[in-house]
Parts: C-alpha cells; sequence; structure tokens
C-alpha cells in the first residue's frame, strides 16, 4: 500500500464514499409485498432480496407473522395492515385492538420495525355505511391501544385511500375530497393530525393514461421529455403526472385546512404485461415510469407544491400476483420473478453506482385515439357488481336503459347492468381514471360494449 500515491489514494475515497452514498436505503422509497399469489419465495429470501435493494420500508397487506419475523434485524421499515372484516370488532369493542397488538405488533417490536398500521383498505369508497361509520372509532382504538404499550409516536396509525377519494384533481390546485365524505375526512383528518399520521393514498399516473392514451400523456407519466402542463390556478407547469396527482392531493387537504397532514403514497406502479387491449403495459414504460420515479424521489425536488422533500411512496409490487383476477396487467406488476431475478432494471439494486437512466421517449405502436370504456373486471362477484352499481346509479346518472322495457335491460344480469352503470358514471364524471375504480371491480377496454340497441356512451372523441 506504501506505493499508492496520495491523489489516487484521495480517488479511492471518493469512489468509496460514492459507493455509500448509494448503498443506503432510502427511508422514503418503499415496495408493497402483496401476497395473491401461489409462486412466492420463502419470506426469509425475500427479505435477504430487500436488503439488496435500495428499499428502506416495505408494506404488507396483513401482518403475517413470518414475514414480519423474516424481516427482524433488518432495519426495514415495515408497514403492517388490519383487513375491513376487523373494523366492526376494533370499533366496538377496545379490548379487540389491544389483542390486535398484543399478536401482530408486541412479540416482533422493535427487532421488527414496524412503522405504520393501516386499518382497512378504501374503506370510504365500499359504500358499505355500517363499514364507513366504523373507520374512525376504529383507528381510534388501535392509536389508544399502541399508546397502552408506550408505542404511541413510534408506529402510527392510518387507512389508505384510492384517489377516487377526490371528486377533482385536475388542474392541480383544484383538488378536492368528494363532498359526500366532507363530515368523515374532517373527523379523520383531525384524527390523523393530533397523531401525526399520514395520510396514505394510492395514486396511478398508469390509469391516468389509460383514460387518455396519447404520446404526450404517456411521457407527460413516465417523467419523459413533454411540453408540460400548466395549471391555470397557479401558473405552475407540471413535468410529471405523479407531482401533478400527489400535489392535487394537497390541494384538496390545503382546501379542508389541513395542508400540514402528511402525505403518504401507499400505491404507486406501472405493469410490464398485460392483455392485447390494454393500452400502456410494457417492460419499456413500466422500467421508465418506476426507475424515473425512484430516481425523482432521490432527488429530493419534492413537487412544485411540496418543494424540497420526497414523499414517503410505496411502489406496486414487489412480485407478481398471479392468482389476481381480471386483465392480465393485473397479475403483471412485480418488479420481481419469483425466482428473486429482477423483472428489469429499474435501478434498485444497492451494488448499482447509477441512479436510473432516463430512457428516450417509447412511442406507442398506432392506436385509435379513444377514452374507451369503463367495464366490469372479469371474474368479479356478483354481490361487488351490484355495489358498484348501486353506488354509480346512486349518483344522480341516468340508469333508467338498466329498468325493465328499457334498450340495456336485456341481458338482464347484474354484470351487464353494472357495466352499463359503471361506463356511464365514469363518462358522467369527467372521465378521471379513478371514476372506473369501484373498489377495484373495473377496468378500462377499448371494445366498444355497444349491442343492439344499447349504446354506452364513450369511446373516440
Ligand atoms: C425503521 O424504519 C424507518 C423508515 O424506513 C427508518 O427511518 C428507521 O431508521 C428504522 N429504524 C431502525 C431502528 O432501523
Amino acid at each position: 500500500m506504501a506505493s499508492i500515491s496520495r491523489s489516487s489514494a484521495l480517488q479511492l475515497l471518493t469512489l468509496f464514499l460514492y459507493a455509500l452514498g448509494f448503498a443506503c436505503s432510502q427511508p422514503f422509497i418503499g415496495v408493497n409485498y402483496g401476497q395473491v399469489a401461489d409462486n412466492l419465495p420463502p419470506p426469509l429470501a425475500t427479505a435477504k432480496l430487500l436488503k439488496s435493494t435500495s428499499f428502506g420500508n416495505v408494506r404488507l397487506y396483513d401482518a403475517d407473522p413470518e414475514i414480519i419475523t423474516a424481516l427482524a434485524g433488518t432495519g426495514i421499515g415495515i408497514v403492517i395492515g388490519a383487513a375491513n372484516g376487523d373494523i366492526p370488532a376494533l370499533a366496538s369493542d377496545p379490548n379487540s385492538a389491544d389483542q390486535w397488538i398484543s399478536s401482530h405488533v408486541l412479540p416482533f417490536y422493535p427487532a421488527s420495525n414496524i412503522t405504520l398500521v393501516t386499518v382497512g383498505n378504501e374503506v370510504l369508497m365500499s359504500n358499505d355505511e355500517g363499514l364507513i361509520s366504523h373507520l374512525l372509532p376504529a383507528m381510534q382504538n388501535m392509536q389508544r391501544a399502541l399508546t397502552a404499550a408506550s408505542l404511541g409516536g413510534k408506529i402510527r396509525v392510518s387507512t389508505v385511500h384510492s384517489m377516487s377519494l377526490l371528486s377533482q384533481s385536475d388542474p392541480p390546485s383544484s383538488g378536492r375530497f368528494n363532498p359526500a365524505h366532507d363530515d368523515m375526512m374532517k373527523k379523520l383528518l383531525q384524527f390523523q393530525r393530533d397523531n401525526g399520521s399520514p395520510l396514505a393514498i394510492n395514486p396511478y399516473p398508469f390509469f391516468a393514461y389509460q383514460g387518455d392514451p396519447r404520446p404526450e400523456t404517456l411521457a407527460f407519466c413516465l417523467f419523459q421529455p413533454n411540453s408540460g402542463r400548466v395549471d391555470a390556478g397557479t401558473g405552475i407547469k407540471y413535468m410529471n403526472m405523479f407531482d401533478a396527482q400527489v400535489d392535487a392531493v394537497h390541494s384538496a387537504l390545503n382546501a379542508m385546512g389541513f395542508k400540514d397532514v402528511e402525505i403518504l403514497v401507499s400505491e404507486t406502479g406501472w405493469p410490464y404485461n398485460g392483455d392485447p387491449n390494454e393500452m400502456g403495459p410494457s417492460i419499456e414504460n413500466a422500467k421508465a415510469y418506476n426507475g424515473n420515479l425512484i430516481s425523482h424521489l432521490r432527488s429530493m425536488v419534492g413537487t412544485p407544491l411540496m418543494p424540497g422533500k420526497s414523499v414517503e411512496t410505496y411502489i406496486f409490487a414487489l412480485y407478481d400476483e398471479d392468482l389476481k383476477p381480471g386483465s392480465a396487467s393485473e397479475r403483471s406488476f412485480g418488479l420481481f420473478m419469483p425466482d428473486l431475478t429482477m423483472a428489469y432494471d429499474a435501478g434498485l439494486s444497492k451494488s448499482s453506482q447509477t441512479p436510473a437512466a432516463k430512457t428516450p421517449v417509447v412511442t406507442p405502436s398506432p392506436r385509435p385515439t379513444s377514452m374507451g370504456w369503463c367495464v366490469p373486471k372479469v371474474g368479479i362477484p356478483d354481490d361487488q357488481l351490484q355495489a358498484g352499481l348501486n353506488y354509480a346509479c346512486g349518483q344522480g346518472i341516468d340508469c333508467s336503459p338498466i329498468q325493465p322495457g328499457g334498450a340495456c335491460f336485456e341481458p338482464n344480469t347484474v354484470a351487464s347492468h353494472a357495466a352499463y352503470a359503471m361506463n356511464l358514471y365514469f363518462q358522467a364524471s369527467g372521465k378521471n381514471p379513478w371514476d372506473c375504480d369501484f373498489s377495484q371491480t373495473a377496468t378500462f377496454t377499448l371494445n366498444n360494449p355497444s349491442y343492439n340497441g344499447c349504446m354506452y356512451p364513450g369511446g373516440s372523441t
């Protein structure tokens, strides 16, 4: 070593520090670990995989003890969830929350770095008034149980919303929560402010592109060169859809007087594969979205309305979930394959010294410029379709064509009536992509579902 010159020693040191910088896990970048699959690697292999990436956090949809145990000692922040089905008991019986914490948190913490408990998933969109009324009491009991276990302030309590919580989001400065949930949101946000917990929401630029599949929109959604979109309310020019969606949430919080409540992006992502009629899924696009999103978060530039910090963000998803119903894209959001190899390189590896490079603009193959139609996913049970149908027809759209004697009454099935109502609601409510969600039971199609005398509005504009 004596022969090494001072300058090359310095160079080595610089290189070492540089490598160290990239080797750090990022506390604000996480990944969703969904398990609707029958081919996932064992939890310990997954824990090892996560350690090799720059993900600082992982979100579970439940609280699987085997997985929580496998993550012990890794330092990785863990989000665990209580299911919608647990909410009534958590709300009505304080002991139930104590028991939940005793069995899902206390045996593992602090070796396993649990940071957040989500109570329920997209409850406000469920259209189940009983469940909705139980949400806040369940969160309050969960918070009280954590405080009683001396974990208040260490583990936060939140709930997860879909973007359809917003009735308006474009331009971002006009972002507003659906007024139907006003009272509920004010109470929820007051609870979240009092307890320092984040508003968790799922923005998907992918769905925005599906609702407006033009090349310019694709570039805007993928953080690629584009001419930007000026928000007429503020004069701010947005250069990507992620910032626009997150700032719409910020504006909605601000309009309600809660701009100090932190935003957490509990899901966002892009599928690398889909059915032939789906717009957007491809390896190039998934790599561009997730890779550029990670670079954007690492850069700490923030969004125009929240500059200088990165929103805590969980990419959907760690693995494909092969048992999910619906279109092929639903089963193709994974960053890693069951054999632990990368589906594509999104710049996640700790050993990679270069952040994800901006990939060039991908020109999609020519397809009709069309808004498409909103229809139920394949394989959704009738009771869920009925809930979507009831919701859509309860929002002031004209459902007479699916009533007896109407042009769309036949075939007289829940699936057919739900398809008509969901599409009409989507078309009538401004064609926001999240208005074609219905608790994840609906999707877009480019095939006109109209038949005989039954006309589905939408399609070419
Ligand atoms: C737990 O995870 C959070 C979020 O990633 C991180 O900031 C914190 O340092 C972790 N704690 C430990 C003890 O590793």
